[in-house]
């Protein structure tokens, strides 16, 4: 593999790119949720590392979807520390948190994304926090604490890792980049996405596949991926990822280039010089592209 085939990229000497001088600091852009929601957002990862460092007791709930007491404990703290401050608004969390008040403001809610990795010990997981006003998202903090990564943006702020300012890559080609994708925990049999996980194999530097959307949404906000899809996520999966990928600089919609609701469920995120090449590829694969046989694998070994 040569220098060419896998070019450094720009600016990514170090994991995250710096700010140009004339940015707004973390420190001087006034937010009016993101303090608050770091607060929240690092006391249930610290719940999460403690349920992780001792060993989770896992309960299974429908096919394959392992739940673990952190997810719940994580909710109620999280439920609890955004009724004490925000009274009044909406909340939506995954393990059933439900406020309905009639207020403009809506939370979506993942206590734990990445269940099935924490459930086996594999150390990508996070906390997601995603504020909605009227319909639109508003704020947004990601956790993880593994790593001790912070991701936090308002609209119209930027976006930030550990109050440092992001942005995402400059990669212009499919064949230069390197995307993530993820896969259902329960009905994978209905997913079609190993037909599109095959192809943009094929078409990219490679596919990786962690096992949190929300991490994936982190990674292209801040160059590491370039690229991410997934069918049938939840708001609570994509609220906050999808503001911070907006907010450095990328696009996010559905499969067809359309504007991304809050509920819906199909997503593509991209740095933004990929997104229409990726849009041309899904709409090939939708057409049928690449249903031709795979290698056999009988013949491999002769
Ligand atoms: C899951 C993760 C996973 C994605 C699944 C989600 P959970 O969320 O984000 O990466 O592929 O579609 O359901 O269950 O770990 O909160
Ligand atoms: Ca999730
Ligand atoms: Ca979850």
């Amino acid at each position: 593999m040569n220098q060419a085939d896998h070019p450094v990229k720009e600016g990514m000497d170090s994991l995250v790119k710096t700010a140009s001088a004339s940015e707004t600091s973390f420190a001087k852009v006034n937010f009016e949720f993101v303090p608050r929601m770091e607060e929240i957002a690092r006391e249930a990862g610290a719940l999460l590392m403690e349920f992780f460092h001792r060993r989770v007791k896992i309960e299974y709930k429908g096919e394959a979807d392992l739940v673990t007491e952190a997810d719940r404990t994580s909710e109620k703290l999280i439920l609890e520390r955004i009724r004490a401050h925000w009274p009044s608004h909406e909340v939506v969390g995954e393990e059933g948190a439900r406020i309905e008040t009639g207020s403009d403001y809506r939370w979506y809610v993942d206590p734990l994304d990445g269940t099935t990795n924490f459930a086996h010990g594999y150390p990508v997981f996070c906390v997601s926090l995603g504020l909605t006003h009227q319909g639109k998202r508003k704020a947004a903090v990601l956790y993880d604490p593994t790593r001790d990564e912070l991701f936090a943006a308002e609209r119209g702020t930027g976006a930030f890792l550990n109050e440092r300012r992001i942005e995402v890559s400059k990669t212009p080609k499919l064949a230069q980049s390197l995307v993530s994708t993820g896969f259902p925990s329960h009905k994978r049999h209905r997913n079609p996405n190993i037909y599109f996980y095959h192809q943009l194999t094929l078409r990219s530097h490679g596919v990786r596949r962690a096992g949190s959307a929300a991490l994936d949404l982190a990674c292209v906000a801040c160059g590491r991926f370039d690229a991410f899809w997934e069918f049938n996520l939840n708001a609570w999966d994509t609220t906050a990822g999808v503001l911070i990928v907006q907010e450095a600089g990328g696009r996010v919609t559905g499969f067809q280039g359309e504007e991304l609701g809050i509920t819906d469920r199909d997503v593509m995120a991209s740095n933004g010089p990929l997104h229409e090449e990726l849009l041309h590829e899904f709409q090939e694969i939708f057409s049928g592209r690449g249903l031709e046989p795979l290698p056999d694998p009988r013949q491999y070994r002769k």
